[in-house]
């Protein structure tokens, strides 16, 4: 494969160094822990490493509130750890990718030390300022209800400072050329030091116009191609994967349809319409969202995932589904968050059943796009809902029985590890799934390592297959000659299914069972479906390696 496409068939993994693996005792996660696991990561098939902020900061919503974009936290360890671990990802042929958060910054950092104490100081305009509270002001919150205004008055400055998120993360002033210079420096600097490429974070907000009185902010999408040409005439191979929980149609602002903006995106307009397929028993939601999110260019991809550190978004439902998503994943209020989302982890969600965890997982592999895997999730660890607001699903690792799950030696874990109930380490840990054959993980790590020899799902054009029954989800991959068929049953019923592949009497090959199938006469496929069950079948025949070569 040639070495800058490797993110359109990759398999991502989100880690949060502080929560992983704490190497000295301190009870803080470090670099060096994270370098320890590494194997543990390559032999679950992962190909690429997302690592959420490290750098210096205060810590007031978890790293993305940065101080020191050059930095390391001295927490987590050194630069030198740093580059021990990227040197570490390298050898085993894992990518690493770190987040990019330059839409704001902490209050305590230099630059906005300087520019609320000086209306001369270069950094002033780095920032976002009004003399007078702008009529707006209470609108726009990204965290409504822990968030009360977008412009915060800053005693020092004499004026009102806007900030679409917390009030101690100014926004920068991204129009601002010396901010522009800057972001791609710090660009620079992580790319030298061995990084793959950015997930960069609230990118809508990043590109709109920021401003007292701009009714309508423009996204100023010239910025994405100034950030794309950048980093690839810096390192050829180098990607963003953008947050951007845009509108279907918005898509396209975002990569480009020359291919001359970001790589990657986050499909979150299929994320919440899978769980609302779930949810309801019906493939129709999710299948409308894969036809509204179909034909990205070639070299752009989706980045796909059923649980993120926030809370599950279902902001862009109509409300009468979002209702129906959390009467089924979130019916209390507890489990819910800023009126849009559920914070809960995956496994508690659906109660941990298996069954339905794997199908969660099969869908995730096989809708159109690369997986994005939570760390934790491949366990099914559960959630902490004594913890605020989206910490409930930020608890440490569970990698072993041993005391805090192995996670720490120290008494004193920086968040707590669970402990007690059916998601208690002392038998939910990574160490016990090794040695059970049959355990979610050693399931996780046989489905990525066939997902991984199915290019199709990443580069083919997808065909939805007609089963007559709302409840099984039938889709088809064709690419250079080949095709796969993947079935879900959404339903907690078994179901027979009918159908025609499109592909007349091909034979279809289990490729993850023995229920092979042949059509009967009229090209017609018979398949009994268990409860949420699946199949992955390759159509025709196992020949396809000898005619697989990508671009
Ligand atoms: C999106 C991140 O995912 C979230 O965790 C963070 O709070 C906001 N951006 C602000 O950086």
């Amino acid at each position: 494969m040639i070495e800058d496409l490797w993110y359109k068939n990759a398999v991502f993994y989100c880690v949060s160094v502080e929560t992983f693996m704490d190497s000295n005792g301190d009870g803080v996660g470090d670099f060096e822990g994270l370098t320890r696991r590494l194997d543990y990561l390559h032999g679950l098939g992962v190909t690429a490493i997302w690592l959420m902020p490290f750098q210096p900061s205060p810590g007031k919503d978890d790293g993305y509130d940065v101080s020191d974009h050059y930095g390391i936290d001295p927490r987590y360890g050194t630069l030198g750890d740093f580059v021990e671990f990227a040197h570490g990802a390298k050898q085993r042929g894992m990518r690493v990718i770190i987040d990019l958060v330059v839409n704001h910054t902490s209050d305590q950092h230099p630059w906005f030390q300087s520019a609320r104490l000086d209306p001369k100081s270069p950094y002033r305009d780095w920032y976002v300022w009004s003399k007078t509270k702008p009529k707006d002001a209470d609108e726009g919150m990204i965290f409504p209800g822990v968030q009360v205004t977008t412009w915060t008055k800053d005693a020092k400055a004499g004026a009102y400072y806007f900030h679409r998120f917390y009030d101690h993360q100014p926004d920068l002033n991204t129009a601002n050329p010396h901010v522009q210079a800057e972001i791609l420096k710090i660009m620079g600097f992580w790319l030298e030091l061995g990084v793959s490429g950015f997930r960069m974070d609230a990118v809508p907000f990043v590109i709109a116009e920021k401003g007292a009185g701009i009714e309508k902010p423009k996204q100023q999408f010239q910025m994405l191609r100034l950030f794309r040409q950048f980093i690839q005439w810096r390192r050829g191979d180098s990607i963003v994967l953008a947050e951007a929980n845009v509108a279907p149609e918005e898509t396209i602002n975002y990569v480009g349809d020359d291919s001359d903006r970001l790589q990657m995106m986050f499909n979150f307009h299929v994320n919440q319409n899978l769980f609302l397929a779930m949810a309801t028993e019906r493939t129709e939601p999710l299948v409308k969202a894969l036809m509204e999110t179909r034909g990205l260019p070639d070299t752009a991809q989706w980045g796909l995932h059923l649980r993120n550190h926030d809370e599950l978004d279902l902001g862009r439902l109509a409300p009468e589904d979002r209702d129906k998503v959390f009467a089924a994943f979130g019916p209390e209020e507890t489990h819910q968050l800023y009126h849009r989302g559920i914070r809960r982890r995956l496994a508690p969600m659906l109660d941990g059943d298996e069954r339905r965890l794997k199908l969660a997982y099969s869908l995730l592999f096989t809708l159109p796009g690369v997986p994005v895997i939570r760390y934790g999730d491949e366990i099914g660890m559960g959630d902490d809902l004594s913890l605020p607001e989206r910490y409930c699903a930020r608890t440490p690792m569970q990698w072993s029985d041993e005391p805090h799950g192995g996670f720490t030696k120290s008494d004193t874990p920086v968040m707590p590890v669970i402990t007690d109930g059916p998601y208690g380490y002392p038998h939910l840990n990574a160490a016990y799934q090794r040695r059970n054959a049959d355990s979610l993980l050693n399931w996780l790590e046989r489905m990525i390592r066939m997902r991984k020899e199915i290019p199709e799902v990443a580069w083919g054009d997808l065909v939805p297959v007609d089963t007559g029954a709302e409840a099984i989800l039938a889709l088809r991959y064709d690419w250079r000659g080949n095709s796969v068929l993947f079935l879900h049953n959404l339903s907690a019923k078994p179901c027979e299914v009918h159908f025609r592949t499109g592909l007349d009497d091909k034979p279809l090959v289990d490729l993850l069972g023995h229920d092979h199938r042949k059509p009967d006469d009229g090209n017609t496929f018979s398949v009994l479906m268990e409860p949420y069950g699946l199949r992955w079948y390759r159509v025709g025949g196992l020949d396809y390696l000898l005619t697989r070569s990508e671009i």
